[in-house]
């Protein structure tokens, strides 16, 4: 099976070729620095030719409002087309848990969008919706940070470990399309707060996190478990612990 994947030389497109291949899969990696861009178009009709499953786990480059809405879109527009086009089976993108319980988040109103077109295009599709990754909780910490400080709340998410993330991908690449969107996440809630102290403490960064229940997470204000996953999701094993560790 050609299953081509969008986005494949970031943290998990990598992590889900690797995968497919392990499991016999023929797994192509598709972006800019492969010459395939979804923006543009560029070098699109080409990769997909003979493609029987596209993953989409492309980001953004930039995460301003205006410009996350247009990557989503553009790219996700361009993608549908391009694989109806070439006869592809199956759409598999990665989303967010929780993306359409906080719209004053510019990211998140832009991952709605992006599931919108998926739903509403004829191509069978599978939507996996994923905690926050273990490797963004550095990229948390910027987004929140004033000089030496790093202001959050205690509100709570259910973090995940890229590869266990990659692993699901990769699964539902595999697999039929489910034309429904899953839940996935890790074992434990933690406050974003405690979250990124931890993390800023194992990475050995000296910068010090204050607990705010005032602060915003990339301009919404959960407060209510809007990014912890609802009771269907499928729990992955590894812990921010455990993967510390390795
Ligand atoms: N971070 C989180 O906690 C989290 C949680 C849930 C879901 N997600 C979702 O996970 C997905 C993957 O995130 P990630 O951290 O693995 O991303 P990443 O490491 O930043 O990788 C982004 C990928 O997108 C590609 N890309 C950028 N512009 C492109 C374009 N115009 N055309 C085609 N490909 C393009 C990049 O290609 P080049 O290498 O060639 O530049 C790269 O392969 C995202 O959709 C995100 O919304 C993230």
């Amino acid at each position: 099976m050609k299953i081509v994947v969008i986005g494949g030389t970031g943290l998990i497109g990598s992590k889900v070729i690797a995968k497919l291949t392990e499991h016999g899969h023929g797994a192509v990696a598709a972006s800019p620095n492969t010459g395939v861009n979804t923006l543009t178009g560029e070098g699109l009709a080409d990769a997909l030719t003979g493609a029987d499953v596209v993953v989409d786990v492309s980001n953004s480059p930039s995460f301003a409002d205006d410009d996350v809405l247009a990557f989503f879109t553009t790219s996700t527009g361009n993608l549908l087309a391009a694989e109806a086009a070439a006869g592809v089976g199956h759409h598999v993108a990665l989303s967010v848990v929780g993306a359409d319980r906080l719209p004053a988040s510019g990211y998140l109103r832009a991952k709605v969008a992006q599931e919108a077109l998926i739903t509403s295009s004829d191509i069978p599709y599978s939507i996996v919706r994923a905690t926050q990754f273990f490797e963004f909780v550095k990229g948390i910490a910027d987004s929140a940070t004033d000089g030496d400080t790093v202001r959050l709340s205690h509100a709570l998410m259910q973090p995940i470990a890229a590869d266990d993330v990659a692993t699901a991908v990769a699964r539902a690449a595999a697999g039929a399309p489910l034309n429904a969107t899953v839940e996935i996440a890790g074992p434990e809630k933690l406050g974003i707060d405690d979250l990124v102290r931890e993390g800023l403490s194992l990475l050995g960064d000296p910068r010090t996190v204050v607990t705010d229940p005032s602060a915003g997470y990339f301009g919404a204000h959960p407060d209510n478990g809007e990014l912890t996953p609802g009771p269907d999701a499928e729990i992955f094993p590894t812990s921010y612990e455990a993967w510390a560790q390795r």
